[in-house]
């Protein structure tokens, strides 16, 4: 898949069929993740994987989307490691990097992906859930599996709306 046709067909994926997503494909996911920039090159990323039944339910009831995890093969918490910080927007940064490029990722190995945000009102009880420290701070769950459908449609602004000058 060419870079930029993976960027653009890219949709978040929220339905999945039974399908497992394999180790190796979400160790290449994780992978593109670690390979996205930060500053100093500090790699502030963590990254928890949540394929078990029991792991899945757990996760699933700590937020609205939690039908999306449920009928998720694979879920992936992904943190930043609080001790690995330098620099709160900059670290945050490189962590929307990490995301975009796991997402990319999954759409390139032919799999579907969504971030999810919500949950985030809960993450203290998603860290507690998985066992972490308190250092790693919840910054999404990537849900991961095989598209149901692949109809999905999105739509941005046209570029006058958010290209502000050319001078
Ligand atoms: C920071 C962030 C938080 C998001 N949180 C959620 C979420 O909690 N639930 C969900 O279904 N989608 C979530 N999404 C996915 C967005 O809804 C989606 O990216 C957006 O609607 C554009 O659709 P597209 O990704 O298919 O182009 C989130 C995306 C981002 C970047």
């Amino acid at each position: 898949m060419k870079l930029l046709d993976g960027i653009y067909t890219r949709r978040s994926v929220r339905q999945f069929t039974e399908e497992p997503v394999s180790d190796e494909q979400v160790k290449e996911i994780i992978k593109a993740g670690m390979w996205a920039p930060s500053g100093l090159n500090n790699q502030p990323w963590r990254f928890a994987v949540v394929k078990s039944d029991e792991a899945r339910e757990g996760l699933a009831g700590l937020t609205k989307y939690g039908k999306v995890i449920k009928g998720a093969p694979v879920s992936i918490a992904v943190f930043v490691d609080r001790e690995a910080m330098y620099n709160d927007v900059k670290d945050h940064q490189s962590m929307g990097a990490c995301l975009q490029n796991m997402l990319l990722a999954a759409h390139a190995l032919g799999l579907g992906a969504v971030w999810l945000g919500e949950i985030l009102n809960n993450a203290e009880k998603v860290r507690e859930l998985i066992g972490l420290p308190e250092t790693l701070e919840l910054m999404a769950v990537i849900a991961i599996g095989h598209p149901a459908r692949s109809d999905q449609k999105s739509s941005r602004k046209d570029m006058s709306e958010v290209l502000l000058k050319e001078i």
